[in-house]
């Protein structure tokens, strides 16, 4: 199997600049991810190929920290990530309903982007907002008791007649 590419120019500079004040621990490697992260809004191989050089880790090190925190991905999505809660005290008030709206509104499924990268839709199994399901979370903001029309109105989606609820 051949190793991941390098960085492009411009992602080396971005990569240097965020690494530029941590030292070369391994304890700082989750703060460089989570910072590639946020910047980028994704870690890509060539990322973790530097990250591993950088720490002095190896790439399988690195891509098992990017692959067991949910935080982290390995491909860009869209710009705005809207996390619907499918756990159990969530779709005991709706989620799946408001799953389906959501899968409806934006047209792609759980899991995916839409065509035009402005929103990505994804299920999560809890968001800590157990007693004000469903919950949504877009962006890093998490909101309780959303209904189809709230949803709509967080997404700053058209109005609809069926979204009114
Ligand atoms: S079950 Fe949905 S926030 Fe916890």
């Amino acid at each position: 199997m051949s190793p991941p590419p390098m960085p492009d120019a411009d992602e080396l500079a971005c990569l240097d600049e965020l690494i530029a004040d941590l030292s070369p621990q391994a304890d700082q490697l989750l703060p460089f991810l989570h910072r590639v992260q946020e910047r980028l809004g994704h870690v890509s191989p060539a990322a973790m190929r530097f990250a591993a050089h950088a720490f002095n880790l190896s790439r399988a090190d690195v891509y098992g920290v990017v692959t067991f925190y949910g935080d982290f991905r390995e491909t860009p999505v869209g710009d705005t990530v809207v996390q619907l809660c499918m756990a159990e005290a969530c779709q005991a008030v709706g989620a799946r309903a408001l799953a389906a709206h959501a899968e409806q509104r934006l047209g792609v499924p759980l899991g995916s982007s839409t065509a035009d990268g402005t929103h990505h839709l994804e299920a999560v199994y809890c968001l800590g907002n157990c007693a004000l399901g469903p919950s949504v979370r877009v962006k890093d903001a998490v909101h309780g008791r959303v209904t189809p029309g709230r949803f709509d109105t967080l997404l700053q989606l058209p109005t609809t007649n069926r979204s009114r609820s």
